[in-house]
């Protein structure tokens, strides 16, 4: 998904908030080894998805959003969109290791869950966006993506007479915008929250309810907010603290193996803006250095948010783990997988991360525990794309005529 377009002032105030991400990191390292020892923000239960002023919502822009996202038609070819890859009974997500990608070619990243990604301040997995907004636009357009181009998708919205009248409705304008389209795809993803009747157990104890968790996953809380130390980095409402760490991840052997996934592991490095030695020599994502171009960050991703897990496997920006079993494995190990491997760059690894010398026992209760992220399937019926009409009627065509 391509970044190159972004503002001027938006790469300020990115650059800004890269070096805030580096300076709270750099306190948290200090304080993993021994000096200052700040405690993390306790777990707490999710409040409201905060609503911009500046997209307000309303039942009809959710319901407008909500027929976009599945309508492949805001695509490139009208085969590939949103609902695509964020398939409501995958997740909101894709459940291979790498998503599916445009046709013609394989994503490179694992496909995040729409589910709560309206909190996020910094979206993808290295943050690359700021917004719903934003996101659902660089998504749409994305080479290895949607690969829409914003003429012909705002063409084919004009020839929907059903979306003419919503967009009408919704936004006032006579014909449809394409950046209307975002607005309207953000007001529908603020509502997909584990909020409401999709409220995760891990939240409903929190209020108070402690029948939500059985004692097996009190237990594996914890060891969460202890010896497995899971708290220093997933923390406070969202469960993560927002930040950028290297946790040893292996690079995905399919950027070896497979040809496709090969040529979109190339054509990001170009797109990101990597050297001309980094392009032809890296062997793995480099995470937050796309953003930062620092060499301490290669290999840092955004904590990962873990409510609704239970149904996004499999795990990791590069979806290198199928099983919770297998990430609990891997953190015990100190961030080594089963075969050894770890991150390409292992001098910018966490100090957080290292062995932890959990029990068979104590691994399976942390596991119960990271299930009580996960409530209730959120399902939906999927809407009836509108069909397409032409502009004029034929009678209308045949008046135009006549009055030349
Ligand atoms: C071809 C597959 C594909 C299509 C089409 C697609 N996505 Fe995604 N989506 C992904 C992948 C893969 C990621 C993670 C990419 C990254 O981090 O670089 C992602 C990330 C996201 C995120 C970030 C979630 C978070 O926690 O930060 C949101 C939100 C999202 N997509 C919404 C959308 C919307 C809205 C559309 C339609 C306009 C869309 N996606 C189209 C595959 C896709
Ligand atoms: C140093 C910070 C840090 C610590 C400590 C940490 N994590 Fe993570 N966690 C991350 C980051 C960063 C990611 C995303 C990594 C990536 O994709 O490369 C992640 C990803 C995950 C995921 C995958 C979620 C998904 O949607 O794919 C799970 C599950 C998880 N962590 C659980 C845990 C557990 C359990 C512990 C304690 C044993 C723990 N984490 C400790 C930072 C941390």
């Amino acid at each position: 998904m391509s970044v190159n377009k972004i503002a001027p002032t938006l790469v300020a105030a990115a650059v800004a908030t890269v070096l805030a991400a580096g300076s709270v990191q750099a306190a948290n390292e200090a304080s993993a080894a021994g000096t200052a020892k700040a405690a993390p923000p306790a777990l707490a239960p999710l409040g409201e998805a905060p609503i911009p002023p500046d997209n307000k919502s309303t039942p009809d822009k959710v319901e407008l959003g909500k027929m976009l996202f599945f309508d492949p038609r805001v695509g490139g070819d009208a085969s590939t969109g949103c609902s695509t890859c964020h398939e409501p009974d995958q997740g909101w997500a894709w459940a291979e290791d790498f998503s599916r990608g445009y046709p013609g070619t394989v994503h490179w990243r694992n496909s995040q869950s729409i589910i709560n990604s309206a909190y996020f301040p910094r979206q993808f997995w290295a943050g690359s966006a700021s917004s719903n907004e934003k996101q659902a636009k660089a998504a749409a357009k994305g080479g290895v993506a949607g690969n829409g181009e914003d003429d012909i998708m705002e063409a084919r919205m004009a020839v929907i007479p059903e979306y003419r009248e919503r967009f009408k409705k919704v936004f006032g304008t006579e014909w449809p915008l394409i950046d209307d389209v975002w607005l309207a795809i953000s007001a529908f993803e603020r509502t997909m929250n584990t909020t409401g009747k999709y409220e995760v157990p891990l939240d409903k104890y929190l209020k108070g309810d402690k029948s939500a968790l059985d004692e097996q996953q009190v237990r594996g809380m914890a060891l969460f907010n202890g010896k497995a130390g899971c708290i220093n980095c997933h923390n406070g409402s969202l469960a993560t603290d927002l930040d950028y760490h290297n946790i040893g991840i292996p690079p995905n052997k399919r950027w070896e193996e497979d040809g496709l996934a090969q040529v979109t592991f190339r054509f990001e490095q170009y797109a990101k803006g990597q050297t001309e030695e980094g392009y032809r020599a890296a062997k793995s994502d480099w995470g937050f250095y796309y953003r930062s171009k620092n060499k301490w960050d290669r290999g840092k991703f955004r904590t990962a948010p873990l409510r609704y897990i239970e149904y996004t496997a499999p795990y990791m920006h590069n979806g290198v783990f199928y099983t919770l079993e297998e990430v609990v494995d891997f953190y015990n190990a100190g961030g080594v997988d089963e075969e050894g491997r770890t991150t390409l760059f292992p001098e910018n690894k966490s100090k957080l991360i290292k062995p932890l010398g959990l029990s068979d026992e104590e691994k399976e209760d942390l596991v119960a525990f990271l299930g009580a992220f996960s409530g209730p399937e959120i399902t939906m019926e999927k809407p009836k794309q509108p069909p397409y009409a032409p502009l004029f009627t034929k009678a209308e065509l045949e008046a135009a005529q006549e009055e030349k």
